[in-house]
């Protein structure tokens, strides 16, 4: 399954690797419905995982090295098996244990329908009905996600104060920071009303969603600011699946979170004018404010780079041409496990699969299994190093050629241009301003710079080499033709 003890004992290669900070997804009590975003008790650590005393080892070891450790917060829901929801199933309507959770009676004869027309993000209805005691039907509860991760009332003061004992929980054994999960859900509009649109794909919600991005949820995220603010140096990154401009920026106010996933180059495609229209974008929405740009081109929730851009070779060099744009700029990084070895998704057999999408939608989505298969360290049995046994998702022997032995041996591995790219981002002049200057570029093309410095980031996603612009190479992401920049090609020049 991967434990904290396995990640303290590799946490020699994150150093190599260069990285400043880990983002652990949730590792606390769960009975795993979805990927541990179904928490149990999040001031715990499940026993998959270790305890409490393997994270305050990890902890230590990890600020040993020089890495901060950045943890999940999954205040939207919990999981069905919390106590709070055990008990609210087993109390009557009106109850204060229903109170903490959005029960609430059908519509129709007999209450047979559900309150309002809101769907999961998983697929289905946003509803599960609950018997009473004597069996017939009773109230339905939310749930945006799966019906094992009910959603939590924000209008309660109790889920407030359980979330601020919660984080303090944990910035007082040491964690530099939160990963807050869902940070544009928790406030619903007032009264649960139908929406208006349904065709709402996983992760991408619409705008006017009554279930998303409410005014409320910046309440909350003032109250966590607070809380942060109390102890030097720690920081929370929102997950925040916001289109508009303008409404992200909210997030990302002076008293709210630190940093805001944009996930706008996750959505563009292998296609300069996207690329830069994405960048553009997400430098405006912080701009203002002003706050950090955060960049990412994958996480567990998302296909892998290697795979968007079309997979095999071709996904490869496209993907390590995305990985030179994007540790050109400005702002914040996060890469995602694998992504430095250029892991493309794995096509898993159904019966392997457990991402709650699979069975939700009916079987016609594979969910997100394929972007979560463990990364290999070494040649050798089915768990590549990662476990000696079967890991918990198969891992295919194509990864035999990925692990990540052979690559740091290798110069000419994506692994290795990776560490080089990190080590110029942190060393280089070049990296340091913070707003991007655009030069004109040839169709299929983009190039820039930071402003007031000298270093020149081209990329050429056209069919055609272009001729590369002046200066002295310092890394491309494959192999240049002469003075040409060649198709799925990016470079760093002085
Ligand atoms: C976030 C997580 C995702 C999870 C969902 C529900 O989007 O990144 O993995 O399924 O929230 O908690």
């Amino acid at each position: 399954m991967g434990d904290l003890e396995g990640i303290r004992s590799r946490l020699g290669y994150l150093e190599l690797l260069g990285i400043d900070a880990l983002w652990l997804t949730p590792f606390y009590t769960s009975p795993m419905a979805d990927h541990g975003y179904d928490v149990a008790d999040p001031r715990d650590v499940d026993p998959v995982f270790g305890d409490l005393e393997a994270f305050d080892q990890l902890l230590a070891d990890a600020h040993e090295h020089g890495l901060r450790v950045t943890i999940d917060l999954v205040p939207n829901h919990t999981s069905s098996e919390h106590e709070w929801f055990r008990a609210a199933v087993d109390s009557a309507a009106g109850s204060p244990e229903r109170a903490r959770y959005h029960f609430r009676p059908g519509r129709g004869p007999d209450g047979e329908e559900p309150p309002n027309n809101w769907t999961s993000v998983f697929g289905g209805p946003a509803w599960t009905r609950v018997p009473n005691a004597d069996g017939t039907g009773g109230e339905w509860y939310l749930h945006l996600f799966s019906p094992e991760q009910p959603d939590l009332d924000w209008a309660n003061p109790e889920v407030w104060a359980d979330l601020e004992k919660t984080l303090r929980f944990w910035l007082d054994r040491g964690v530099d920071g939160f990963r807050i999960d869902v940070a544009h859900g928790m406030s619903k509009a007032d009264g649960l009303p139908d929406a208006r649109r349904l065709d709402v794909d996983l992760l991408r919600n619409a705008e006017d969603d009554p279930r998303f991005d409410q005014d409320g949820v910046h309440e909350i995220h003032r109250r966590i600011r607070a809380v942060l603010d109390e102890y030097p140096d720690r920081m929370a990154v929102g997950e925040v699946w916001v289109g508009d401009d303008e409404r992200f920026a909210r997030y990302v106010r002076a008293d709210e979170l630190h940093l805001g996933f944009n996930f706008r180059l996750v959505r563009a495609g292998f296609d300069a004018a996207e690329i830069r229209g994405a960048i553009e974008h997400a430098l405006a929405a912080v701009a203002a404010v002003p706050a950090p740009p955060t960049w990412t081109l994958s996480n567990h929730d998302v296909s892998r780079p290697v795979t968007r851009y079309g997979g095999g070779e071709l996904g490869t060099v496209r993907a390590r041409a995305l990985t030179l744009v994007e540790l050109a700029l400005p702002g914040v990084v996060y890469l995602y496990n694998g992504e430095e070895l250029g892991l493309p998704d794995v096509d898993l057999p159904d019966a392997v699969l457990q991402d709650p999408v699979w069975e939700r939608s009916g079987h016609t989505e594979r969910g997100r299994d394929g972007c979560r298969v463990p990364v290999p360290w070494e040649d050798g049995g089915p768990g590549y190093g990662f476990t000696g046994g079967d890991p918990w998702l198969p891992m295919p022997p194509e990864y035999g050629r990925l692990t990540v032995a052979d690559q740091l041996e290798d110069t000419g591995s994506t692994l290795s241009l990776v560490r080089r790219a990190i080590e110029l981002r942190k060393t280089h002049d070049g990296f340091r301003g913070g707003d991007l200057e655009w030069f004109g570029a040839p169709e299929g093309c983009l190039a820039f710079r930071r402003a007031g410095t000298t270093l020149v980031c081209a990329l050429n996603t056209s069919a055609e080499p272009v001729p590369l612009p002046p200066g002295e190479l310092l890394l491309s992401s494959g192999p240049l033709a002469g003075d040409m920049l060649p198709p799925d090609t990016a470079c760093w020049l002085e």
